[in-house]
Formats: structure tokens, sequence, C-alpha cells
């Protein structure tokens, strides 16, 4: 470990300490502790299980145990933005298969997660919402429809930084 990741991992205990005190809720648990570490990174690094069992009195293995319980917290960072592709009926008739299968190769992964580079999470979603306007998808919550497969990739490309 360098002196750089020891600096770094200090400010993150430092700023999950501070996210643990300052919860304002009348009930504290480690769920709640948890959920906002959650909120503030946007995923729960092992430092954030270790200063939540310190902060509750709780062990490491019952922080770990509520934590790995609940599908909703993520263990790694996201990426940088959030790409979500639409697979709800209506997009699906309008060929969001396709268009998740063209994001797919422009991220260069299978299934739901971050792009090979890191800089993108790609999610799964039942409806944005938008359906008169399938196929859908949205760029950081943000909805773009009529999308076609090339369009689509040409956004995931863009998204990482490449060439559309
Ligand atoms: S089903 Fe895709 S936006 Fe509603």
């Amino acid at each position: 470990m360098t002196t750089a990741d020891t600096k770094q991992g200090s400010k993150v205990r430092e700023q999950i300490r501070q996210v643990l005190s300052s919860q304002r809720q009348p009930t504290i648990t480690v769920l709640s502790s948890l959920l906002a570490v959650q909120d503030s990174l946007h995923y729960i690094p092992d430092e954030a299980i270790r200063e939540t069992a310190t902060f509750s009195g709780s062990t490491i293995n019952e922080v770990w145990s509520v934590a790995s319980f609940y599908t909703n917290f993520r263990f790694t960072p996201p990426g940088e933005k959030t790409l979500d592709v639409c697979w709800g009926p209506s997009c699906h008739l309008l060929g969001a298969q396709e268009v998740l299968n063209a994001v797919h190769l422009a991220l260069e992964i299978e299934e739901e997660g971050e792009s090979a580079d890191g800089k993108v999470t790609l999610k799964y979603n039942t409806c944005l919402g938008a359906c008169a306007q399938g196929p859908v998808i949205a760029i950081d919550h943000h909805p773009i429809g009529k999308q076609t497969p090339e369009s689509a990739a040409q956004v995931a490309r863009e998204l990482r930084g490449l060439d559309g």
C-alpha cells in the first residue's frame, strides 16, 4: 500500500465517521448507518463496515450480515455516469433487446454493472416513464427516447469518453 492509498483510506474513514455521527433520525441502527453511508458515498467500502461496527457497538460480522442481506447495497464504487436501459413491455416491443445488446457491446460487459473501464454503470429498468418514446434509455436519470442500437451504443461510448 502506498502513502497515497493510506491518505485516501484515512480520508474515506473520516468521511464515513462524519456521515455516521451526523445521522438525524431518532433511531440509529446498523441499517440506518449503512444507508447513510451509501447515500453519501454511493457504495459501502470495507472501511464503512469497520466504522459502522465501532460506531454502533456491533461486531464486524453483525454489520456484514445486515449489509449482505439487503440487495440494494453495493460494495464497489459506481461508475461516474449511470446509463439505464429500459426493457419494460413497451420498450421491449419497440426493440429494447437490440438496444441493450448494442449497449453491452459498447460498454464491454454482458450484464448490469460497470463498464470495463469503470466509467459507466449500466442498469436495467422496467419503465423509465416515457413508454410512447420507446426504446428509452436514461443518462443519470434523464430519459432519452426513440433509441436505435446505433444511437444507444454511441451514447454509451461517449459516456466512456471514447469517440462516438
Ligand atoms: S416500458 Fe420503457 S419507458 Fe415504459
